[in-house]
């Protein structure tokens, strides 16, 4: 049984995406066995516990960024985690917790990078005027939504469409890419090629 963390600052509903499908066999031999927020009252943390998952507040506030993500990598290995999702975690990580953990955290962001990386992706769409937006998970690496990509997903973008109702579209993609792409990275059998994720035929 593998073990997820996932990292959170807000809503969290990716997370609990995740969470059940842990729990429904969409990702398949793996328990979300820690949630983490750096936010005290980010609503995320209720929904884990409800869930009956370990949550821990680490506030990042007051700390040098690399100080907070040794705490957190602390954290982390004293419970044996394998993988590491962020799930709306609204932090930058330091090169140091990325290279610890080198190829085993993911994220998703809402748009189909490389276009519109970083805060308020379905607003940049919009005003970019592009017809097609989306999600994408890849994996985390020393730059801002920047890693090799492991999933992404469509949406089409209406001119009626506002930053709400695009972001709510893309979170129903969002949704079901996440899981399927945990399932793949903890079970499938892949190789990272440079940029590429590929899958390797058993
Ligand atoms: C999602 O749109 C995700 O792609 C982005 O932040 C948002 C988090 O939403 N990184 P939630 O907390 O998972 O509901």
């Amino acid at each position: 049984m593998k073990n997820l963390a996932i990292l959170i600052s807000g809503r969290g509903s990716n997370m609990e995406s995740l969470i059940k499908a842990t729990r429904d066999g969409r990702i398949r031999n793996a328990q979300a066995a820690l949630v983490i927020s750096n936010i005290a009252d980010a609503p995320g943390l209720h929904t884990a516990s409800k869930l009956g998952v370990e949550t821990l507040v680490l506030d990042h506030r007051g700390k040098k960024r690399e100080e907070h993500d040794r705490q957190m990598a602390a954290e982390i290995d004293a419970r044996n985690m394998d993988l590491i999702c962020l799930a709306g975690y609204m932090r930058l990580l330091s090169t140091w917790f990325t290279q610890e953990y080198e190829n085993r955290i993911l994220n998703i962001h809402p748009s189909l990078l490389p276009a519109f990386p970083g805060l308020a992706a379905q607003q940049q769409a919009i005003d970019h005027g592009v017809k097609f937006s989306g999600c994408t998970v890849h994996i985390v690496d020393e730059h801002l939504d920047h890693g090799p990509i492991v999933a992404q997903s469509v949406v089409p973008v209406l001119a009626s469409d506002t930053p709400e109702s695009l972001a709510s579209k893309i979170l129903v993609e969002e949704h079901r890419i996440y899981p399927e792409a945990v399932d793949f990275l903890l079970n499938g059998r892949f190789r990272i090629d440079g940029r590429r994720v590929q899958a390797v035929d058993a």
